[in-house]
C-alpha cells in the first residue's frame, strides 16, 4: 500500500450526533497508527468509515491515490479486526481461517500456504484441528486475528482487538503483535481507549477527543510534548498532576507561585512566560509523578503532605497535597516516609508543563 489519506472528514449520525468533525490525517505505508481517546471520542466511528462499514457524511477517503467515498468494504482490500471475534463453532480452527478465502474462491494450495504462514506466525500451528469450543480466550483471538492476516489486505484495521481479554494475555497479545507488524511488514490501524496500548504498540499515535484529532506524533513526542492539557492528562499513567500557580517575579527571576511554596523556572520557561505576557497571571503547572524526587539539600523543595503510600515493588507511589493541589508522585523504592507525614521533595524543573488557563494549550510546545 502506499498511502491512505483522510481528508476535511466529517461524520454527522441521523440523529444529529456529530461523532467526527474535520479529520485530516495521512497514514503512510507500514505505519503502526494508532486511534486513541476517551469512550464515545469517535474513533470506532472513524475506523468504519476508512473500512466503509459507515458512510462519510463529508470530506474524502483516498487509498493508494483512488478516492474511495463511495467504494464498497469489500473492494477496499481491508480487513477488520473487531471486539468482539466470532468465529464459526462448527468450523476447525483451520476452516474458521480458510473461509474468507474460500469465499474469495483462491485456489485450495494457495489457501493451505496463507493459511499455515498465518499459523506459523501466531503460534497457533498445532491447533489447527480444533474447535473453537477447545480454545482459551487468547488462543480464540489469535485465531480471529490469523483469518484476517490470510487476507493479505492493503490495511489491517483493528478496533479494540484486546480489551476482552484478561490483562496478563492482553500484555502477551501486545507483544505479539508488534512482533506481527514487523514480520507482516503491514499497515495496522488500531483503536484503544487504552493508552499504555498506544504508547507500546503505536509507531505514531492519534489523540482524539470530542471527534476531533488533538495530536498526531510519536509516543515519546506525545508523551515529551503534548500539544494541550487534555494530550498531557489523557497519556501517561498515573496521570500528569495540575496544578494552577501565579507567574512573579522574586528575586529577578521568574517563579510560580502557590499555597506559600514557590518554584523558580528554566531560561526557557522564563521566557516563554514573559513573551506570551503571563507574568502577573495564572496558569496551569503540569508535573508528571516521575518528575518529583526526594529532595537533595540544595534544590528548591515543595513539601508533600502524603495520605496514601503505595508500594509497588520496582517503585513507590505517594498520593497527597503539596499546598491545596492533589497530587502523585512516583518515587524509587526505600523512602521511608508515611502515610500522614510529610516529604520534602524537589521537581524536574525542565520537564515540567505550562497550560494557559483559558485555552488549555501548551505554552511550552514546541
Ligand atoms: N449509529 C450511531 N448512531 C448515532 N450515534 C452514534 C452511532 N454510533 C456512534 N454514535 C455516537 O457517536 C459518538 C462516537 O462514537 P464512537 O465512534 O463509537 O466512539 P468511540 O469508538 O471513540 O468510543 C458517540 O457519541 C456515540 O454515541
Ligand atoms: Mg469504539
Amino acid at each position: 500500500m502506499s498511502g491512505l489519506s483522510l481528508v476535511n472528514v466529517c461524520k454527522t449520525y441521523k440523529n444529529g450526533q456529530n461523532a467526527v468533525k474535520d479529520f485530516n490525517l495521512e497514514i503512510k505505508d507500514r505505519e503502526f497508527l494508532i486511534l486513541v481517546g476517551p469512550s464515545g471520542c469517535g474513533k470506532s466511528t472513524t475506523l468504519r468509515m476508512i473500512a466503509g462499514l459507515e458512510e462519510i457524511s463529508s470530506g474524502e477517503l483516498w487509498i493508494d491515490g483512488c478516492l474511495m467515498n463511495m467504494t464498497s468494504p469489500q473492494s477496499r482490500d481491508l480487513s477488520m479486526v473487531f471486539q468482539s471475534y466470532a468465529l464459526y463453532p462448527h468450523f476447525t480452527v483451520y476452516q474458521n481461517m480458510a473461509f474468507g478465502l474460500k469465499v474469495h474462491k483462491v485456489p485450495r494450495e494457495e489457501i493451505d500456504r496463507r493459511v499455515r504462514e498465518a499459523a506459523e506466525i501466531l503460534h497457533i500451528s498445532h491447533l489447527l484441528d480444533r474447535k473453537p469450543y477447545a480454545l482459551s480466550g487468547g488462543q480464540k483471538q489469535r485465531v480471529a486475528i490469523g483469518s484476517v492476516i490470510v487476507r493479505q489486505p492493503k490495511a489491517y484495521l483493528m478496533d479494540e482487538p484486546l480489551s476482552n481479554l484478561d490483562a496478563k494475555l492482553r500484555t502477551q497479545m501486545r507483544v505479539e503483535l508488534s512482533k506481527l507488524h514487523k514480520e507482516l511488514g503491514a499497515t495496522i490501524i488500531y483503536v484503544t481507549h487504552d493508552q499504555v496500548e498506544a504508547m507500546t504498540l503505536g509507531t505514531r499515535i492519534v489523540v482524539m477527543n470530542q471527534g476531533e484529532i488533538q495530536q498526531a506524533a510519536s509516543p515519546a513526542d506525545i508523551y515529551q510534548n503534548p500539544v494541550n492539557k487534555f494530550v498531557a492528562g489523557f497519556i501517561g499513567s498515573p496521570s500528569m498532576n495540575f496544578i494552577p500557580v501565579w507567574v512573579e517575579r522574586k528575586e529577578e527571576r521568574i517563579c510560580l507561585e502557590f499555597n506559600n511554596q514557590r518554584l523558580f523556572v528554566n531560561h526557557i520557561c522564563a521566557s516563554k512566560l514573559l513573551e506570551g505576557g503571563y507574568l502577573g497571571k495564572r496558569v496551569c503547572l503540569g508535573i508528571r509523578p516521575e518528575d518529583f524526587h526526594e529532595a537533595g539539600k540544595k534544590e528548591q523543595t515543595l513539601i508533600l503532605q502524603v495520605d496514601i503510600k503505595e508500594v509497588l515493588g520496582s517503585e513507590i507511589l505517594l498520593h497527597g497535597l503539596i499546598g491545596r493541589a492533589e497530587v502523585c508522585a512516583r518515587l524509587m523504592p526505600g523512602i521511608k516516609t508515611e502515610a500522614g507525614e510529610s516529604l520534602p521533595v524537589s521537581v524536574d524543573m525542565d520537564r515540567i508543563k505550562l497550560f494557559d488557563m483559558d485555552t488549555d494549550r501548551n505554552i511550552l510546545y514546541i
